[in-house]
């Protein structure tokens, strides 16, 4: 699958994240986020977060996710869509971390849908990492 997701398969693709926040481990935040990435052949992994008694140890939603995909699929993983939905009717883009996790894997079109402040929003990865670190040597 290379062509952009439709709008059907990125309401499919956001349920699948929803049903993933139900498996949260969130009892420090009360925060259950669910995570969905579509891959390029068409498969789709899902992940929550997962919190600990040493808060930053904590792991994203989307960071189990893409850990999972690469666990279970191999390392030539293309990620094709990814959507996070939340269960606490909050905004909640993907953080900084996650994005720079997710960009080893996502192409500049990847789509990215997640809950925003009103309603939810639907971004091409280029736009919500503009300018990850990459180690491209300068010659
Ligand atoms: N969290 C995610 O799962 N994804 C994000 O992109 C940001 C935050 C989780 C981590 C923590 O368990 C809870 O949300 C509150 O920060």
């Amino acid at each position: 699958m290379n062509a952009r997701p439709s709008q059907p398969a990125l309401k499919e693709l956001m349920e699948q994240a929803k049903l993933a926040a139900e498996q949260s481990y969130s009892p420090y935040s009360g925060f259950k986020v669910g995570a969905a990435l579509l891959l390029c052949d068409g498969r789709v992994v899902t992940g929550t977060n997962v919190e600990n008694v040493s808060f930053g140890l904590t792991i994203c939603a989307e960071r189990s996710a893409l850990v999972r995909a690469v666990s279970e699929f191999g390392p030539g993983i293309r990620i094709a869509a990814v959507a996070v939905a939340n269960l606490n009717e909050a905004a909640s883009p993907p953080c900084g971390a996650c994005r720079q996790m997710l960009a080893e894997f996502a192409a500049p079109d990847t789509t990215i849908v997640f809950p925003a402040s009103a309603g939810t929003r639907t971004m091409r990865f280029d736009e919500v990492l503009p300018l990850g670190f990459d180690m491209q040597l300068k010659r």
